[in-house]
């Protein structure tokens, strides 16, 4: 193993981390005197990295004397972990917040926080400063680690506010409470320097700082024990792993990594930035057979004039070049994007040209946005070329046109049988399990006359067929 040398000093010392664990002493040693065990309720907003900083937000929780509770109603503490991409994520805790107030007013000892991306936003958390009062925590993304001491000060009645930009720490060995087997997610770097003009994301998360390879596989190794099946590694964007370090393996070297761990069957990573795809990694993931044959590959634009706008550093040909690529070295890859319908300077020729790269690319999936203006970024000043409702017109045709590419990349799967990975059973249907493909794909199929049970299904890989196809997910039958 190579040495991380430089990113030493990033990690937050190893007597700060101390001082937390003498907090959680703290708050779990007052929560044990309490007559009931308290009860907590997270909810996150966003991406994925959200929900692995929640899963470390329980985890602490835990320690310090928690049982989770899946409503406010029964919460004597209730977090938002917060997502700042877009508006409208932010209006919904706003207006969570505001119900908040008549609960708080009936059980006056309840503790309301807010973390996350939007705290990092100086207007936000002075917003929630002078409006909503009956808040009583809130802290920043780079706060996090500092969890168990916030809220032993807001256990003794203090408000208190943790929203420092100390852009690019990393805490390693605090507890994380994950979602059951068999999916966990690992976050391998953190932030991001792309600094695409319309996104948040810099600004609230700092700048790429890449966690040490022996952390990221000692975390994973712990997964694998502890009976998941499929490790997601998480990063804004994955390709430029280890370029803060001096001396780090690079990211299809730490898949190669990770996918020599006994236990763990499949490996998937989100994000990977067009302009970094290397030629290594599409030769490690079609050469790895536990790298799961899916690539979520965000364009955002077809046009090479909003591209350079949004200023992502391809052309639409370079990218359709990537993805060529990618396809001749794995013919059956699954893949995915990300749209931002009406930037500013997008007009209807450029919308059109979004359109044809969709017929071109023909994507199994994609996950569209309307631009959301976001205060200090770069966009922000641009004025708009389209209209609101002509935005709106522009979106709901692309979901038409996407719509049928990913009916018809569905319908040829049927008859064909696939390895799923089961995670559970079926959310609107008690008799039906559900799972993905190795690409990614959601399918939900029939057990029953297998004379199997649920639980012994659960966290196992699979082989169903396919018996029909729907244009999000597929039908099976194992
Ligand atoms: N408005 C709309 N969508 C955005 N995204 C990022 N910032 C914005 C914004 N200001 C989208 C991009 C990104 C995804 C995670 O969110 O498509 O890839
Ligand atoms: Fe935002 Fe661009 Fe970074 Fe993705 S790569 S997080 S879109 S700035």
């Amino acid at each position: 193993m190579k040495n991380n040398i430089k990113s030493e000093n990033k990690h937050i010392s190893l007597e700060e981390m101390q001082k937390q664990s003498d907090f959680i002493a703290k708050v779990s040693t007052v929560n044990a005197q309490k007559e009931a065990v308290p009860r907590a309720f997270v909810e996150t907003y966003g991406c994925q990295q959200n929900e692995s900083d929640s899963e470390k937000i329980k985890g602490m929780l835990l320690d310090m004397g928690y049982e989770m509770c899946s409503d406010t109603g029964s919460a004597d503490l209730v977090l938002y972990n917060t997502c700042a991409v877009r508006e409208n994520a932010e209006l919904r805790v706003f207006g969570n917040l505001g119900a908040l107030k008549h609960q708080k007013r009936r059980k006056p000892d309840m503790l309301i926080g807010v973390c996350g991306c939007m705290m990092q936003q100086e207007h936000i958390a002075d917003t929630i400063k002078s409006k909503y009062k009956h808040v009583d925590m809130v802290f920043g993304t780079h706060a996090l680690y500092r969890f168990p001491q916030i809220l032993s000060e807001a256990m003794e009645n203090q408000r208190v506010f943790d929203i420092e930009d100390e852009s690019g720490s990393i805490f390693e060995n605090i507890s994380v409470q994950r979602d059951k087997p068999p999916l966990a997610k690992v976050p391998i770097m953190y932030g991001c320097n792309n600094f695409c003009t319309y996104c948040i994301v810099p600004y609230v998360r700092g700048r790429e700082r890449s966690r040490n390879a022996e952390d990221i596989l000692n975390e994973c190794r712990a997964v694998a024990d502890a009976g998941y099946k499929e490790i997601m590694l998480l990063g804004q964007n994955v390709n430029s792993y280890s370029n803060d370090l001096s001396d780090g393996l690079k990211f299809h070297e730490l898949l190669r990594e990770v996918c020599r761990i006994d236990g763990i069957e499949r490996v998937r990573f989100m994000t990977s930035h067009p302009k970094d795809i290397s030629d290594e990694l599409i030769q490690t993931m079609a050469e790895e057979k536990k790298i799961c044959k899916q690539l979520h590959l965000p364009i955002q634009s077809g046009s090479d004039k909003v591209l350079s706008d949004m200023n992502r550093r391809y052309t639409r040909a370079q990218y359709l070049e990537k993805l060529a690529k990618v396809r001749r070295a794995m013919p059956d890859i699954v893949l995915t994007t990300d749209i931002i319908v009406g930037f500013p300077t997008e007009t209807q020729n450029d919308f059109n040209e979004t359109l044809s790269v969709l017929k071109e690319a023909e994507y199994d999936m994609i996950f569209s946005f309307i631009y959301s203006k976001r205060r200090g970024t770069p966009a922000e000043k641009l004025p708009d070329s389209l209209t609101d409702e002509q935005k709106h017109k522009n979106f709901d045709e692309m979901l038409k046109v996407q719509n049928e590419i990913s009916k018809r990349k569905n319908d040829a799967y049927v008859g064909r049988t696939e390895d799923v990975l089961v995670e559970g059973v079926s959310k609107t249907n008690s008799e039906t399990l559900t799972g993905r493909t190795e690409g990614g794909k959601v399918v939900n199929f029939s057990y029953l006359s297998s004379g199997l049970q649920a639980d012994e299904l659960i966290g196992t890989i699979q082989k169903v067929k396919v018996v029909q196809a729907q244009t999000w997910s597929l039908l099976g039958e194992l």
